[in-house]
C-alpha cells in the first residue's frame, strides 16, 4: 500500500464538463494507486470491478451521443464530460488488469452506447435528465464504495482516487441539472429507468 501526497487543485486548469464556473476536475494528473490485488478482500475487488464497468459505460454513453443528435450544446457537453470519464476509466484500468475485469465488457460497452444514444436522439431534455439522474446515483455508489474501502482496504491512494471520481460525478450531475432544471415527465421517467438499470448493472458487474 503506498502513500501518495495530496493532489492540490490545479490553478487555472480548464473546467471540463462544466457550462459555468464549476471547480476543476479532481482527477487531472492523479496517479493510479499501486495496489496489491492479492491482498485486497474479495468484496473490495468486486467493488473495483463494478466501478471499472461503470466508467466503461460512462465513456460509451458519451460515445453514443455522436450521430444521435446535432444539438451543438449537447455535443459540446458530451465531448467535455467524455474526457473526464475517460480519465476515470484509465485510472480503473491501471488498477485492474484484464483478468480481474468483468467478463461482459462487450455487453457493457453496448449498454453505454444505448444509454447515451437513445436519450440524445429523443432530445436534450431527455439526455440531461438521464445524465443528472444517473450521475446523482453514481455519487451515492462511490460514497458507499469509499465507506467500504475505509473499512476493508484503507489505502490512501485508492481512497483519493475514489473520492476524486466521486467529486467529478457530482459535478457532472450538477452540470446536467443546470442545463435542464425542469425536465418533462417523460424525461424523468427515462432517467428513473436508467438509474434502475445502472443499479442492476452494478449488481451484475460485482458477480461477473
Ligand atoms: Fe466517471
Ligand atoms: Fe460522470
Amino acid at each position: 500500500m503506498d502513500a501518495v501526497s495530496p493532489t492540490p487543485p490545479i490553478e487555472g486548469a480548464p473546467t471540463e464538463g462544466a457550462p459555468t464556473e464549476a471547480p476543476p476536475s479532481e482527477t487531472i494528473g492523479l496517479p493510479p494507486p499501486r495496489l496489491d490485488l492479492d491482498a485486497l478482500p474479495p468484496r473490495m475487488l468486486r467493488e473495483l470491478r463494478a466501478s471499472h464497468v461503470g466508467e466503461t459505460v460512462a465513456v460509451n454513453l458519451y460515445n453514443g451521443v455522436a450521430g444521435a443528435t446535432a444539438d451543438p450544446e449537447l455535443l459540446r457537453f458530451a465531448a467535455s464530460h467524455r474526457l473526464v470519464e475517460l480519465r476515470h476509466l484509465r485510472l480503473f484500468e491501471a488498477v485492474l488488469p484484464h483478468a480481474r475485469r468483468s467478463r461482459l465488457m462487450g455487453f457493457w460497452r453496448l449498454s453505454g452506447r444505448l444509454m447515451g444514444g437513445l436519450p440524445a436522439r429523443l432530445g436534450p431534455a431527455y439526455f440531461y435528465a438521464v445524465v443528472a439522474g444517473v450521475e446523482a446515483w453514481v455519487d451515492g455508489h462511490y460514497a458507499g464504495q469509499i465507506d467500504t474501502a475505509r473499512r476493508l482496504a484503507p489505502d490512501p491512494g485508492l481512497l483519493r482516487m475514489l473520492e476524486a471520481c466521486r467529486h467529478d460525478e457530482i459535478q457532472h450531475s450538477l452540470d446536467a441539472a443546470r442545463l435542464d432544471p425542469s425536465p418533462p415527465w417523460g424525461a424523468r421517467a427515462l432517467a428513473w429507468a436508467a438509474v434502475a438499470l445502472s443499479r442492476l448493472g452494478v449488481a451484475v458487474a460485482r458477480r461477473v
